[in-house]
């Protein structure tokens, strides 16, 4: 998973090009690159002459220089390689996209990256480490040619051998490579014509691209494809661009385009573009008006993305439950669902499909719609779903999570149970995604944009839809009566203001996280919807500040993980292991108290999330995050708001990277 972005106009592209790195980095952010057309009066011509090298890349041993006898201007860095001191002393590592960025102003006087068509690339690992070398864009033998992917080449080793064979050298480890050197040799014997070269070299490819190409033998123009994943097309004014995602287009076009598999777009320096079908033939592609903010993408005052989207919560939640009822007929609405009542009569088996947090809110679907509408519902993480042989019928229904919509186990399970006729509604946040053309049916979060790697304001989304679809299921088999309905629908719409308490009152939880951040591990414990707020929480926390943490069901601890609760913090403070437990007012709290009483006797530091006004809850725990009284069924959604907030001052007090925390992604594009 990495992110894309190439322009071609009237305008210098440096600057375009950076921007758009900047707007994809939470795609990947462990390297960064960009290739450059040099302007047609000093094309293989530059201003400094040095001496040519048989490095493909300018890397960190020749900071100012791009190679400048090379036809295309290419400057690749590698993320987090230095360190920098703040004004206040303190230190972070410098970011791909700074360290880029710095890198091309050094070349301002020797070889200035000018020049109005070029490509760019943010890098997330996948074959060969994260280095210079392996960072895109890539170049063929000439270096002539250069190629930035997003997605897997599966058959890269087998070409690369075939063209290691007719004499091809490879600088980098990367699957990507073998693109460039394949779209040369087919423009070798196509007499140079990029587009065709590019179009017969996608042919050989198999797994899933997005790809953008240049050629310093096609001034002004870009060739830009994709399989299977992400790209946004737009042209403008000022020329055309294409990109991974809407974020890095919108500050220039509205008007979206999206080609299908396999397509091709020829983008033009004059904004026009072509587009032509695998077969070489022009075809027309599809459009589509986005009306989001750019201010989305953008941090709002706040330090960091993950705390503004705990913030945006009370928003995101209004926005899913708005219109869901209509009060006239008291009855729950999702027009989305093409089932008619004897469809929905028929299913009597749901699988809820997902990945990471996505899983979680799967979690909290089960329950509640088995609660509710009696379905049995099994929830599986999709990299095992789909390497199984589950019990999909036309009568299964399949909900499918997915806030990015890209995740490739989650689509390859979506695409399992299309094969076995099952129907397929997708949950996601993003609009056109890929799972978006795969499903049946889609129910989207709305929540906008999500920057920071680990999810928030997603996955309440997610809890508040797949709640009253839980609802909608039962309204359908008639086991909720429209009164029930409005009466919890009611409660939901309290929520927003309830998350807005929890969220101006959080000294509790700072103390609290001040307290337990030296710790080496920390266990969340909780009952039914509970112990899957629990799941949450402590992913939260791994994610986010690197403290190990696990979650359990309450009556599980005594079956195991209470052996890491150290007796020494009995009397020493320092040594007691942190329990978080959710003990909301619900039909297990006296089981769970029971459980909480276990653990601090031998020695655990407790971290309560309880319901205003219980005081024997304080009586016990070192430290209580009270939330405003919600039915049961309701509380992973005010629950889940101290536990974000927990890890995240947690993290801040140790320093991490709270957006783009080491080793993840945004959206998982491989297995
Ligand atoms: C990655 C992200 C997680 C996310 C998971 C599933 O691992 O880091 O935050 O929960 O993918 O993503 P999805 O987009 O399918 O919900």
């Amino acid at each position: 998973m990495c992110g894309i972005v190439a322009y071609t106009g009237t305008t210098e592209a440096i600057e375009i090009l950076l921007a758009g790195l900047r707007r994809l980095e939470y795609r990947g952010y462990d390297s960064a690159g960009i290739a450059l057309q040099r302007p047609a009066d000093r094309a293989d011509t530059p201003n400094t002459p040095s001496t040519p090298s048989t490095s493909s890349v300018a890397d960190t041993a020749t900071p100012a220089s791009t190679l400048a006898a090379e036809p295309l201007q290419v400057v690749r860095r590698k993320g987090l390689t230095e360190l920098v001191t703040e004004a206040d002393g303190s230190t972070r590592n410098k970011g791909m996209i700074e360290q880029l960025t710095e890198a091309v102003a050094a070349l301002a006087d020797t070889d200035p990256l000018r020049g109005t068509c070029g490509i760019g690339h943010t890098r997330w690992a996948t074959h060969g480490i994260p280095s210079e070398d392996n960072a895109h864009p890539h170049r063929d033998c000439s270096g002539r040619i250069a190629v930035v992917h997003n997605g897997i080449i599966e058959n890269y080793a087998k070409l690369r051998q075939q063209l290691t064979a007719k004499g091809h050298h490879f600088a980098s480890q990367t699957d990507s490579e073998v693109i460039a050197h394949l779209i040369e040799e087919q423009c070798a014997g196509n007499g140079g014509n990029l587009r065709e070269a590019v179009r017969t070299s996608v042919a050989q490819l198999s797994g899933n691209f997005a790809l953008a190409i240049i050629s310093a033998d096609e001034p002004g123009t870009i060739v830009v494809t994709r399989n299977d994943m992400p790209l946004v097309l737009g042209s403008f004014e000022g020329g055309a661009i294409a990109a991974s995602d809407n974020a890095a287009i919108i500050e220039y076009t509205r008007d979206l385009i999206f080609i299908d598999d396999r397509c091709l777009a020829v983008l033009h320096e004059t904004g026009a573009i072509e587009y032509y079908d695998p077969a070489g033939e022009p075809y027309i592609p599809s459009g589509y008006h986005f009306d989001g903010s750019i201010e989305d993408a953008q941090k709002g005052g706040y330090p960091d993305f993950f705390l503004k989207e705990i913030h945006e919560q009370p928003r995101v939640i209004r926005d899913v439950i708005a219109n869901r009822f209509d009060l006239k007929t008291k009855t729950l609405v999702f027009d989305e669902l093409p089932l008619t009542d004897a469809d929905l009569a028929v299913i009597d088996r749901l699988y809820i499909v997902a990945c990471g947090t996505s899983y979680h809110a799967g979690l909290i679907g089960k329950y509640l719609i088995e609660n509710w509408a009696r379905i049995p519902v099994e929830v599986e993480v999709a990299s095992e779903f789909r390497y199984r042989n589950p019990i999909v019928t036309p009568n299964t229904l399949v909900l499918a999570i997915s806030q990015s919509g890209e995740t490739t186990d989650t689509l390859e399970a979506v695409r399992l149970a299309r094969r076995a006729g099952a129907h397929v509604v997708a949950i996601t946040n993003r609009v056109g995604s890929l799972i978006t053309q795969e499903a049946n049916t889609v129910f989207y979060l709305h929540a906008q944009l999500e920057v920071s790697v680990a999810a928030t304001k997603s996955f309440l989304a997610q809890v508040a839809l797949i709640t009253l679809f839980g609802m909608f299921l039962a309204q359908e088999r008639s086991l909720l009566t429209g009164p029930q309905i409005a009466e919890i629908y009611g409660e939901m719409k309290q929520l927003p203001d309830q998350i807005e308490h929890i969220l101006a009152n959080t000294s509790a939880i700072k103390t609290a996280a001040t307290a337990c951040k030296d710790a080496t591990t920390a266990l969340f414990i909780g009952r039914g919807v509970g112990a899957t707020t629990c799941y949450e929480g402590a992913l939260k926390l791994k994610e986010i500040s690197y403290l190990h943490a696990e979650a359990y069901a309450g009556g599980e601890i005594k079956h195991g993980p209470i052996a890491l609760i150290d007796p020494l913090g009995l009397n020493d403070p320092s040594a007691q292991t942190p329990v978080v437990a959710v003990v909301t007012q619900s039909t297990t709290r006296d089981k769970m108290i029971s459980n909480i009483e276990e653990m601090k006797s031998r020695g655990a530091q407790i971290i309560a999330v309880a319901t205003e006004g219980d005081r024997r809850i304080a009586e016990l725990a070192d430290f209580v995050l009270y939330i405003p009284p919600t039915r049961e069924c309701l509380s992973p959604i005010t629950a889940s708001v101290p536990l974000q907030l927990l890890a995240r001052y947690i993290a801040e007090m140790r320093g991490t990277n709270i957006d783009q925390p080491r080793n993840l992604a945004k959206s998982v594009t491989v297995e």
